[in-house]
């Protein structure tokens, strides 16, 4: 998920966590500080956030190449920070917060 802060990406985990009966979203909060939470038991979504790591060494020591082949939903906050630890293929979704408060939500597959 691709947006500015509070463009909304925390918020679109809580409604794909809700909407695919895993959990609660009032059980859905931001992996700022824990940098990965995980939802189902076992778990089926995982939620990370990538804001506070500075280095890619940093990104590496998370394990998310492994995480990325279990073929579990991994929904990443500010991977775009990292595009070369990032897996294809994969969603992006980009979320605008207009200066109405609507948002716009745009979605591309990348596949190279
Ligand atoms: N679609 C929406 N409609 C109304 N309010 C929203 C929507 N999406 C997010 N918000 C509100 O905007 C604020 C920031 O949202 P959120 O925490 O999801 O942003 P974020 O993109 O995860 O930010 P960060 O980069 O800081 O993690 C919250 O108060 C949230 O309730
Ligand atoms: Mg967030």
């Amino acid at each position: 998920m691709i947006g500015n802060l509070g463009a909304g990406k925390t918020t679109l985990v809580k409604g794909i966590v809700e909407g695919l009966g895993v959990a609660s979203e009032d059980e859905v909060s931001s992996p700022t500080f824990t940098l990965i939470h995980e939802y189902g038991d076992p778990p089926r979504i995982y939620h990370i956030d990538l804001y506070r790591l500075d280095t890619a060494r940093e990104v590496e020591s998370l394990g998310l190449e492994d995480l990325f082949q279990t073929g579990n939903l991994i929904l990443v906050e500010w991977g775009e920070r990292f595009p070369s630890l990032m897996p294809v293929p994969r969603t992006e979704i980009a979320i605008t917060l207009n200066p109405d408060e609507t948002r716009t939500i745009e979605w591309r597959r990348v596949i190279e």
